[in-house]
């Protein structure tokens, strides 16, 4: 099976508001981007595109191989994916999904995606379980409801694709339209998406508080 990763690396990272896109900013003194490529190759994956904003091109290739083949991103990560996909040969059986944002996503989680795709699953993703009681409030804040949690999860990255399956749900979506996951791609094309156990070390860095604790992960 050839696999390919996307990493998801456009985005500017307006809410860790460090001085360069997150992607670039450094996770023991290594760009998050580095973290979440090595995590794929050591996972299994076989080749490696990055999406990256126009303006940072020369500083992406400065911390990244020349293996690794760069791709100008869109204005929303469902862009940003759907340009990098257009790179990606048939020859090509799965495909990869991985956020830059997500470095310390451990071998095992990705490797778990890859067994789920050679095992014939055309959508997988990994999840967590939701451990807090989880509520609906109205507007000023009050509960109106609390929500079983037994059947919710939390979603991660990498997701991964049947290649086919993956390339013609994104034919499928019209131009323009944003949706969270690439999971939501393809169930937007009717296909089914099966998840495998995600980690709690792959959590996504969104708030300076996250890059904090990632550091203290790497420490330890
Ligand atoms: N991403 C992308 N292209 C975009 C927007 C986001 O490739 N146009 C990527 C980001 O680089 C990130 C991942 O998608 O690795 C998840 O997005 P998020 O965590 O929201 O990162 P940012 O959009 O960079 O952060 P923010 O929303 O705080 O600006
Ligand atoms: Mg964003």
């Amino acid at each position: 099976m050839h696999a390919v990763g996307i990493v998801a690396a456009a985005g500017s990272g307006l809410r860790l508001g460090a001085d360069r896109p997150k992607a670039l900013v450094p996770l023991a003194g290594r760009p998050l981007v580095c973290w979440a490529v090595d995590a794929l190759r050591a996972g299994g994956v076989d080749e490696l595109v990055v999406t990256i904003p126009t303006a940072a091109r020369a500083a992406f290739r400065e911390v990244l191989g020349p293996d690794v083949r760069l791709v100008h991103g869109g204005l929303t990560r469902t862009a940003s994916v759907r340009a990098a996909l257009g790179t990606v040969g048939e020859d090509a059986d799965a495909v990869l999904v991985h956020d830059a944002a997500r470095p310390l996503t451990p071998p095992d989680a990705v490797a778990r995606v890859l067994a789920a795709l050679a095992d014939g699953a055309p959508a997988v993703v990994p999840v967590l379980p939701v451990v807090d009681t989880t509520v609906v409030v109205d507007d000023d804040g009050a509960i109106l409801d609390t929500v079983p949690r037994a059947p919710l999860r939390r979603v991660q990255t990498p997701q991964g694709f049947a290649r086919a399956v993956l390339a013609d749900a994104y034919a499928r979506l019209p131009e323009g339209e944003e949706l969270t996951d690439d999971a939501a791609v393809v169930r937007a094309a009717g296909v089914p998406v099966t998840t495998v156990a995600g980690d709690e070390r792959a959590a996504k860095i969104t708030v300076a508080h996250d890059l904090a604790l990632a550091e203290l992960q790497v420490r330890r």
